[in-house]
């Protein structure tokens, strides 16, 4: 298990060690240039590859994106169904370039709505890069922070009924929650200039550098990247400390 920021104190590395983003701003990308929306779903994917390799190159362990939220269901069904063909595209073609770089691909989010199709090849992609040992790349899909936490306490219940009487801790939820294989994110990027969480990591962004950008995501190239964590490096991250705290303890 990682350190919980709200258990103990995490340490601190020049580099973050997990990177969460909002991928957003593909429509409006789009509608600047007069093209359609799914234009700029399809210009992101170009945005996903690229900073799959930097963040590679850079030495950040995990990568998470958001991809496609709980809520996202409610778009125009010819949105959600081209989204779902671009992803299964992208999921087919990219695994065996994902695998020889040593990426690790995980899927987080309900499986249950995604076709049968979707759901194979997700398997597949997890089954095949499970053992690499590069950066880990997490896609979020169908995923909201509210389900994750539901899910967690449900499952967490099932394998220990003890609990709902004896009462619980952080640190018993923890293990079923849908990131228990990565450490919280140090940062966390949304593009396209909204300023919110639109139900992504809930528990997991307890302690975490927010960064918003008005970048559109298919503009948002290695450079833009590179000053999303050249700011998070600027932060001083007290996890509740004072400042005096951090300069007796380094970390
Ligand atoms: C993010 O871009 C992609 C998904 C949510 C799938 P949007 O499609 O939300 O783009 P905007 O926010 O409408 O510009
Ligand atoms: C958040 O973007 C979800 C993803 C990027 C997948 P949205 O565009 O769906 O968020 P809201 O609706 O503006 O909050
Ligand atoms: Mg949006």
């Amino acid at each position: 298990m990682f350190k919980s920021s709200t258990q103990t104190i995490p340490t601190v590395n020049e580099v973050p060690c997990h990177i969460a983003i909002i991928m957003d701003g593909n429509g409006r990308w789009a509608k600047q240039r007069f093209l359609p929306r799914v234009a700029g779903h399809k210009q992101g994917v170009e945005t996903v590859r690229e900073a799959v390799k930097a963040c590679s190159e850079l030495g950040v362990g995990y990568l998470t994106l958001f991809a496609f939220s709980s809520e996202n269901w409610r778009r125009p069904p010819e949105e959600v169904s081209f989204l779902m063909g671009l992803f299964l595209a992208a999921l087919e073609r990219e695994v065996a370039k994902l695998d020889k770089n040593g990426i690790r691909l995980r899927l987080i989010g309900r499986r249950d709505r995604f076709s049968p199709e979707i759901i194979r090849s997700i398997e597949a992609a997890e089954a095949r890069t499970a053992a690499n040992s590069g950066l880990t790349l997490t896609i979020a899909a169908d995923y909201g922070g509210r389900w994750d936490i539901m899910n967690a306490t449900q499952l967490m219940l099932k394998a220990h009924p003890e609990l709902a009487t004896t009462g619980f801790e952080e640190a018993d939820l923890e293990p079923y929650l849908a990131m228990a294989y990565a450490p919280e994110p140090d940062l966390f990027i949304r593009t396209g200039g909204e300023g919110r969480v639109s139900n992504f990591l809930l528990w997991q962004l307890a302690y975490t550098e927010l960064y918003f950008t008005d970048t559109f995501w298919p503009d948002f190239n290695r450079t833009a990247l590179e000053a999303a964590i050249q700011s998070y490096r600027h932060r001083e991250r007290r996890f509740g400390r004072t400042s005096e705290q951090l300069k007796s303890t380094p970390c």
